[in-house]
């Protein structure tokens, strides 16, 4: 194998993981050229001894002193499309985080762009993708062992910490994040129309913000009950504010939804991210079956609705502290076996724009309170797809 010559724009935290990863999972890379103003990623980096690399004031700068096997964007999401744009009109392999991009505008016109072929291979970071667990989450449901999908219930409940990182991360504007159910969960509706085998037909939601509010500033606790201090959870990094109460946060710190598919498949989904019991999970009813992902704990369970034996219990382990369960070693691997013999990725960039622009026809609906008949929005990205 070659040594893989990376270009990096935005060297956070998430890239800095993911490079550890590939590393971890046998890649030969070099980071060739980066551009961050102040890279959040750089104790992971040096923890799994990659150096940062030459750094270059602008992404126009570093393209221009490729080529690069691999071009990484890892900014905040408001950047996204800018950089995408870039690293696509230099001709390189890319890999950018989800979500791909952060506006219902954005998604039309790179979707209008890749519709015209002869952009680069573009990889996106839908890192579910890659779990074995949810590999089988959709090989049972296209296998027919669940019968017709009927109805589908969803959850993802973030421990305090995670919910009080993101108050206080630039996640916390919708202007740099887009939100929070965007920023956080377009994985999850990446796989359920994956699933479901069809586009969401009306979307309704509800949310607010009722944990992370300037009210409850003086009056929430701040120490756990070991006394250790509460969402002090690291640096915020770039753009980061000190208080997660007090930090002119602009998205939901908590949502729900629910989904009518054009095949009449029906969808609730709740979040919340400040919870004492945490939990990921997709509850899929089908007519003849049931099956339960606990995405947190990395189990499957799996029983024919009209069976009197025990469930099915598939115990997945590898359960690790960042709650990604070695989905980032899987999806390395992923991406070098796409590289080296143009195997396909378990994720395309336009799976990737439909799941961002289903979860912003939910936002869409929470802010007018209304239901929203996603048809025009379908309507109108089809069209940009012919051009
Ligand atoms: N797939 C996943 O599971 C997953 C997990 C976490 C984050 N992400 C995504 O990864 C991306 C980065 O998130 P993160 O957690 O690493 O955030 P982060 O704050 O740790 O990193 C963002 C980096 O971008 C840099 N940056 C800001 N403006 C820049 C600019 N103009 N040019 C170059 N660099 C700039 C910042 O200095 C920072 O180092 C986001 O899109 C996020 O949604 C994905």
């Amino acid at each position: 194998m070659k040594t893989y010559r990376i270009g990096v724009i935005g060297l956070g935290q998430r890239i800095a993981h993911v490079l550890a990863a590939m590393q971890e999972v046998g890649w030969r890379l070099r980071i060739a050229g980066q551009v961050d103003p102040a890279p959040v990623g750089a104790p992971i980096l040096a923890a799994a001894g990659i150096a940062e690399g030459p750094r270059f004031e602008t992404p126009r700068a570093l393209l221009a002193a490729g080529p690069y096997d691999l071009v990484m964007v890892g900014t905040p999401n408001h950047l996204h499309f800018e950089h995408i744009g870039l690293a696509l009109d230099a001709g390189f392999p890319m890999f950018a985080e989800k979500p791909i991009v952060r506006t219902q505008a954005e998604s039309l016109a790179l979707a209008s762009r890749l519709a015209m072929g002869g952009a680069p291979p573009l990889f996106i970071g839908l890192v579910m993708r890659s779990m074995p667990i949810v590999r089988e989450v959709i090989a049972r449901v296209e296998s027919g062992a669940l019968g017709e999908i009927v109805s589908i219930d969803a959850t993802e409940h973030l421990p305090a910490e995670h919910g009080g990182y993101l108050a206080r991360n630039w996640r916390r504007k919708a202007a740099w994040g887009g939100s929070y159910l965007l920023d956080k969960v377009c994985h999850d509706f990446d796989i359920f129309s994956r699933i479901v085998g069809a586009r969401p037909a009306k979307v309704a939601s509800f949310g607010g913000r009722r944990i992370f509010t300037a009210e409850r500033a003086e009056t929430a606790p701040k120490r756990w009950d070991n006394g250790e201090a509460a969402y002090a959870l690291g640096d915020a990094g770039w753009q980061g504010a000190n208080d997660a109460f007090q930090s002119d946060m602009d998205v939901t710190d908590h949502q729900t939804a629910m989904i009518e598919y054009e095949n009449q498949v029906r969808l609730s989904f709740h979040a919340n991210s400040h919870v004492g019991l945490t939990e990921r999970r997709w509850y899929v009813a089908g007519t003849e079956g049931t099956l339960i992902a606990d995405l947190v704990r990395n189990r499957l369970m799996v029983r024919r609705a009209l069976s009197r034996a025990k469930p099915e219990r598939i115990d997945y382990g590898d359960r690790t502290e960042d709650a990604h369960n070695g989905a980032d070693q899987a999806m390395a691997r992923d991406l070098l076996a796409s590289l080296e013999d143009g195997a396909a990725f378990p994720v395309t960039p336009f799976e990737s724009l439909e799941a961002g622009l289903t979860v912003m026809a939910i936002d869409e609906a929470m802010q007018s309170g209304e239901v929203i008949d996603c048809r025009p929005m379908w309507a109108c990205y089809d069209a940009a797809m012919k051009g």
